[in-house]
C-alpha cells in the first residue's frame, strides 16, 4: 500500500507519518519504504534517522559536471547508483530523502530520472509511506500521482480545514490516481470545535479520525526522542491505530 500525508504546514504532517510507519512495523507489514518529500524535511528526525544526504543535493552534483558526464543509459545508471548510494536502511524500513537541488538550471530531465527511480524502488516494497511538503504537484511529479490513500492532515482551523479541501480539489484537476483521501484532524483537546465539525461536513471531506493533542509526543519532540519509541498506550498511537485498521480493512 502506497500511502502519503498532506496539509498545512506545521498541523502534524511528518509526526502522523511517523505514527503509519510505526503502526506499520507493529503490524509487521514489511518492508516499507518512508519518503520524506519535503524539502524542509525533517522525516529523518521524527523516525530516529540520521540523513546524510538527499536526492536534491544528488542532482547538484551532477548537475555542476554535466559536460563531464557519459551521455544516455550509462548517465541514468551513474544518477540511480549514485541515488542508490543515499537510501538509509533501517530495521525494517529504508528511508529516502528528496530534498531539494540548489543551484539553478532545467531540473527536467533528472526530474524523470527521478521519478523513475522512485517508482522503481518503490516497487520493491510492500508499503509506502510519504510525508509531503504542502503543496501536491511533487506527487505527480516525482511519484507518478498513483497512491491507495491520501491523508490530509490539518489542526482544528478553518484554514486547516479548507486547505485540505484544495488539496483535494487539486488531486482531481490533476487527475490523480488516488483510490482514497481521508482527513484527520490532529492536536485536539477534548473536542473540535462545533464550527470546525460543520466546516467538515459542509465541504464533504472524509473525517477519518481527531487525533488528539498528545503530550507524549510534545515530551519527545522537545527531548529529540523518536516518535517511533512512542508507548502504546498514547492517545496518539492508539488513534492512529483506530484510524489505520479502517484503512486496512
Ligand atoms: N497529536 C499531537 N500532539 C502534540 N503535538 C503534536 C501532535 N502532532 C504534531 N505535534 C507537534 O506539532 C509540531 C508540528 O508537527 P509536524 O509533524 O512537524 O508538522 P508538519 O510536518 O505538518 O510541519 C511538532 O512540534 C510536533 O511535535
Ligand atoms: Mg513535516
Amino acid at each position: 500500500m502506497k500511502i502519503a500525508v498532506s496539509g498545512k504546514g506545521g498541523t502534524g504532517k511528518t509526526t502522523i507519518a511517523s505514527l503509519v510507519l510505526r503502526y506499520l512495523l507493529l503490524k509487521n507489514f514489511k518492508p516499507i519504504l518512508a519518503v520524506d518529500a519535503d524539502p524542509n524535511s525533517n522525516f529523518g528526525d521524527a523516525l530516529g534517522v540520521k540523513v546524510e544526504s538527499t536526492v536534491g543535493k544528488v542532482l547538484d552534483g551532477f548537475l555542476k559536471d554535466k559536460e563531464s558526464l557519459p551521455m544516455g543509459v550509462v548517465k541514468e545508471s551513474l544518477i540511480d547508483y549514485k541515488l542508490s548510494e543515499i537510501l538509509v536502511e533501517e530495521k525494517g524500513f529504508d528511508l529516502i530523502s528528496m530534498g531539494q537541488g540548489e543551484g539553478p538550471g532545467c531540473y527536467c530531465y533528472p526530474n524523470t530520472i527521478i521519478r523513475n527511480y522512485i517508482e522503481k524502488l518503490a516497487s520493491n516494497y510492500k508499503h509506502v509511506v510519504i510525508d509531503n511538503e504542502a503543496g501536491m504537484e511533487h506527487i505527480s511529479r516525482r511519484t507518478n500521482g498513483s497512491l491507495d490513500a491520501l491523508l490530509l492532515v490539518s489542526d482544528p482551523s478553518m484554514k486547516g480545514i479548507r486547505t485540505c479541501k484544495k488539496l483535494e480539489n487539486l488531486v482531481n484537476e490533476l487527475g490523480l490516481n488516488i483510490k482514497k483521501i481521508f482527513l484527520l484532524i490532529n492536536r485536539v483537546t477534548h473536542e473540535p470545535p462545533p464550527q470546525i465539525m460543520e466546516e467538515v461536513k459542509r465541504l464533504n471531506l472524509n473525517l477519518l479520525e481527531i487525533i488528539p493533542e498528545d503530550e507524549n509526543v510534545v515530551d519527545h519532540e522537545l527531548k529529540g526522542i523518536p516518535m517511533l519509541n512512542l508507548e502504546e498506550s498514547s492517545p496518539s498511537v492508539i488513534k492512529i491505530r483506530e484510524a489505520l485498521t479502517k484503512v486496512f480493512l
